[in-house]
């Protein structure tokens, strides 16, 4: 039997970490979906066409640190607002979800448009310049040598375009249940997490 975690939020409120902490808990996998959408924006940023980009994407084309730039992150959500584009990147998603062992799967719209009947549903959620300053400490910590005022307007910018977008806006499941990181640690979030995703189990 399947069951599937669909984690999804706004750039930076901790869904990637709680995601990867609730997969090792419960042995499950886990596909953070936004690697998708920024694969894609990488090629296009290399002037590949995005449905092209969409319709050919393959795994080896998820990996690597150079997906994890604010580049890449808006080149990404300026590709998400397409329906096409989406819709070329739904099997794989359904796919990875109806695995027998268990998935978590992190992004926007898992709850809502690609896992509508997921076992467990979290909105993770946190106050803007807390999702920004969390981003600036983990990109400055690789490196970028970044600015807070950068960083949060990328943040509220891809918030934006992610919730007004026609196809699969950013907002949670009616039946989601939320959790606000703002002033959690993430092992307090991690905790919380892993509790909601057991009683459902
Ligand atoms: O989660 P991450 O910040 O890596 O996502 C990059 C972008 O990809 C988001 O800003 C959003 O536009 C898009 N995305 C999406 N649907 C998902 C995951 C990501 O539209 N399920």
């Amino acid at each position: 039997m399947s069951f599937t975690v669909a984690i999804d939020g706004p750039a930076a409120a901790g869904k990637g970490t709680i995601s990867k902490a609730v997969a090792a808990h419960f042995g499950f996998a886990h596909l953070d979906t936004g690697l998708l959408y920024r694969a894609v924006g990488a090629k296009v940023l290399h002037g590949a066409d995005p449905l092209e980009a969409a319709q050919t994407l393959e795994p080896i084309d998820l990996d690597g640190e150079h997906l994890r730039t604010p580049e890449v992150a808006q080149a990404a959500s300026k590709v998400a607002v397409d329906a096409d584009v989406r819709a070329a990147l739904v099997a794989f998603q359904r796919q990875f979800a109806a695995r027998g062992d268990g998935a978590v799967l992190d992004g926007r719209d898992i709850g809502t448009v690609i896992c509508p009947s997921a076992d467990v549903k979290l909105f993770v959620t946190a106050r803007a310049e807390k999702r920004a300053q969390r981003r600036l400490d983990e990109l400055n910590g690789k490196g970028m040598g970044l600015a807070f005022a950068d960083v949060l307007a990328d943040v509220e910018a891809r918030d934006k375009r992610d919730s007004e977008r026609a196809t699969a806006p950013l907002k949670p499941a009616e039946d989601a249940v939320l959790l606000d990181t703002s002033d959690l640690t993430a092992e307090q979030a991690i905790a919380r997490a892993i509790e909601i995703v057991q009683a459902a189990r």
